[in-house]
This record gives structure tokens, C-alpha cells and sequence, in this order.
């Protein structure tokens, strides 16, 4: 019987891993844990694996993947930063991402988070946990409709953001090097020094990739239009958080909604309450009267779970049927 390895399950996707396995009649392991240096040798046991990684890879476990006989990584995510795809290259080995599990859970985040910011809400809320029911100055909002909001990238979770600023009466400007026909009448392209300087609301929905490292850094936050919002629920390495802290702390702008940070790898998705946090940038980001910050949680809905996992173990499914995905990226 054809046999599949679930790496760093979740408790929520347990029971719909458990499902499509009846379903399709395929044996399915479950675990916790990381695929490592410790636990590699198990592979060989199996015909297909899926992951969740979300931090990189350890280079040396390219090769030893590939002599256990498994030629195919199906990570459970849109992003597939955590992979080196010239070492999965050079060992032969595929790896897939769930392309489009539901781009509207990010884009929905993304306009939330905007309004929150936008309307002052977390300050609204501490005041009324204070019971300080004023109508004060520093709970006076902004009108969103008035703004113009600037997407940068607009693949499947930026166009969705794009058509949803546009629905609530935005002006909507975009910087894609692949421009979309499907946001014709929607948004208007432009350079990203132009998206930048001309935008109240930027939010980022492209990949992190080498090139573009801290892309957002202290001398692109210094062009941004004064008084900006920053939006990031795409990935932490393109912004360098100090970069950022400089620019909100200096008036450059006005507020910033992450939910991707660069060194969240480790803190994500664990219970830090009455534990020490060692991170003082993190700290600093979760301390800071400007900033949102909220532990990756854009994807979190019971759709995008559902179809994380059932999605990536089709895509196992296909590879092992026919040596290749249509959600491979390498
Ligand atoms: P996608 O591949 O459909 O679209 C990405 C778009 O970005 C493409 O159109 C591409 O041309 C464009 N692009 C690439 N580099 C660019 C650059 N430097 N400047 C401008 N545009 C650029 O990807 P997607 O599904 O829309 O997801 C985007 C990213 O969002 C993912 O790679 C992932 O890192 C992140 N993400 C975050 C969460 C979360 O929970 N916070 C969830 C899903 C995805
Ligand atoms: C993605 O799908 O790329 C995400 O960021 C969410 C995932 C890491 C759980």
C-alpha cells in the first residue's frame, strides 16, 4: 500500500489528513516533528512526503532525501522560501507549494489589519478596557475611502487585496514586473518608486527571494509618501524591521501591520505567555505604539487549512502517479 509522511502536522489538520487517507486508501503517518538530520533515515520507508517548513532546510538533508528514494517535497504553503531550489535541483528532487489555498483568507487579513490601523483600533480598545469612553483625538480614524492603497505584487493574494480596497471605494495603484489583465479597471500599474511615493497604504504580497532582502529598508522608507501605512503579510526578510522602526519613529509614517517579522522562525505558532522572549527586535515590534503585530496569522482559516493539506497530499499523490506536480516551483 502506497505510504505518505506528514511532517510538522498541526493539531487542526489531523482529522483532514485522517479523512483524505480513507478517501483515497493511502496509509499516512503523522508527526509533529521537523524533517531532520535525526529522523531522515525514516524516509526510505515511504513513497511521499509532505511539510510544513518554515524555516530553511538544512542543506545537508538535499542529498540524504534523495538517497532514501524520495524524490518530491510537498511543503503545505503558498511560499516556498525555505527551500534552496538549486540544491533540490542539483539531488533531483521536487519540490511543490499549494499555490492558491485561499488567497482571499491573506486578503481579507490584509484590509482588516489596514482598518484597524486606518480607524485606530487597537487604541480604541485599550481605552475601553479602561473604560475611558471619550472621543478622544488619538481614536480619530481616517477615512479609508479617501486613500489610495499601492499593492505591491499582484499575483493570486495581491489581486484579491487590490479588488478588495477597490470594493470599498480605494484608488488602487500597483508594481508588478508581470502586470495582471484581471486588474484591469481595478488597479492602475505603475513604477514602485512612483507606487511608493504617491501611496497612503502600501502592502507587500510578493515571495521572498534572495534579491529582494531587506528591499524594504531605511532609504525606501524615507521615499514613501509622509504619513503612510506599511503592510506586510508576506514575508519578513524583504522588510529590515530597524529600517522600518526608523521610519515610523522619524513620522515618515504613520503606522505598520506586520504579520510576517525576518526572525519569526521559532516563535511562530508556540505559547510564548510567562516565557522569555529573547528577540528584543521582536520585542521591540510587539512593543511599539505604531505597529500591529500579529504571529503569521493572514492564512488562518478553516479554509485555508483544509485545503493546505488536501492539496498537498494531491500533489504527492500525482507524483508518485506520474513523476511530476503542477504545483512544483523548481
Ligand atoms: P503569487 O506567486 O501568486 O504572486 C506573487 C506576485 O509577486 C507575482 O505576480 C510576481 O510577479 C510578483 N513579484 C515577485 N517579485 C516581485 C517584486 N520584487 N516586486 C513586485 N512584484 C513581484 O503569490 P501569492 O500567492 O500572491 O503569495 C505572495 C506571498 O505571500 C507568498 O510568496 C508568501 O510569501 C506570502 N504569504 C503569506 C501568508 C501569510 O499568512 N502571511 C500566506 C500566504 C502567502
Ligand atoms: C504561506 O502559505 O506562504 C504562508 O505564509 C502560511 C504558511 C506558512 C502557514
Amino acid at each position: 500500500m502506497t505510504k505518505i509522511k506528514i511532517f510538522n502536522i498541526r493539531p487542526e489538520e489531523r482529522a483532514i489528513a485522517k479523512k483524505w487517507s480513507e478517501e483515497h486508501q493511502i496509509d499516512i503517518d503523522m508527526t509533529e516533528e521537523s524533517l531532520t538530520l535525526d529522523n531522515v533515515s525514516e524516509l526510505s520507508h515511504y513513497d511521499g512526503v509532505s511539510l510544513l517548513q518554515n524555516k530553511p532546510l538544512d542543506a545537508r538533508l538535499y542529498g540524504l532525501i534523495a538517497q532514501e528514494g524520495i524524490h518530491h517535497l510537498a511543503q503545505r504553503s503558498a511560499g516556498f522560501d525555505s527551500y534552496d531550489l538549486s540544491l533540490a535541483d542539483q539531488y533531483k528532487i521536487t519540490i511543490s507549494n499549494v499555490p492558491s489555498y485561499s488567497p482571499e483568507s491573506i486578503a481579507e487579513f490584509t484590509i482588516l489589519t489596514t482598518l484597524m490601523l486606518v480607524r485606530k483600533m487597537p487604541q480604541m480598545l485599550d481605552r475601553v478596557q479602561r473604560q475611558d469612553f471619550r472621543w478622544h483625538v488619538d481614536v480619530q480614524g481616517k477615512v479609508l475611502r479617501e486613500m489610495t492603497v499601492g499593492v505591491v505584487g499582484t499575483g493570486h493574494i495581491g489581486r484579491c487585496v487590490a479588488e478588495g480596497f477597490k470594493g470599498l471605494g480605494c484608488h488602487v495603484q500597483a508594481y508588478d514586473p508581470y502586470p495582471s489583465p484581471l486588474l484591469e479597471g481595478v488597479a492602475e500599474y505603475t513604477s514602485l518608486t512612483s507606487l511608493i511615493q504617491t501611496s497612503d497604504i502600501v502592502t507587500l504580497h510578493i515571495p521572498a527571494t534572495p534579491e529582494n532582502h531587506h528591499q524594504f529598508n531605511d532609504e525606501l522608507f524615507q521615499q514613501f509618501k509622509k504619513g503612510a501605512y506599511f503592510i506586510n503579510a508576506a514575508r519578513g526578510s524583504i522588510v529590515d524591521t530597524k529600517g522600518l522602526i526608523n521610519a515610523l519613529n522619524d513620522q515618515v509614517l504613520t503606522a505598520a501591520a506586520l504579520d510576517t517579522y525576518e526572525y519569526e522562525a521559532g516563535y511562530v505558532g508556540k505559547n510564548w505567555d510567562n516565557q522569555f522572549i529573547e528577540d528584543e527586535l521582536l520585542l521591540s515590534l510587539l512593543h511599539h505604539p505604531k505597529i500591529l503585530y500579529t504571529p503569521h496569522l493572514a492564512y488562518f482559516t478553516e479554509k485555508s487549512v483544509s485545503n493546505m493539506i488536501t492539496m498537498a497530499l494531491d500533489a504527492v499523490l500525482e507524483f508518485i502517479q506520474t513523476g511530476t506536480t503542477k504545483n512544483k516551483v523548481n
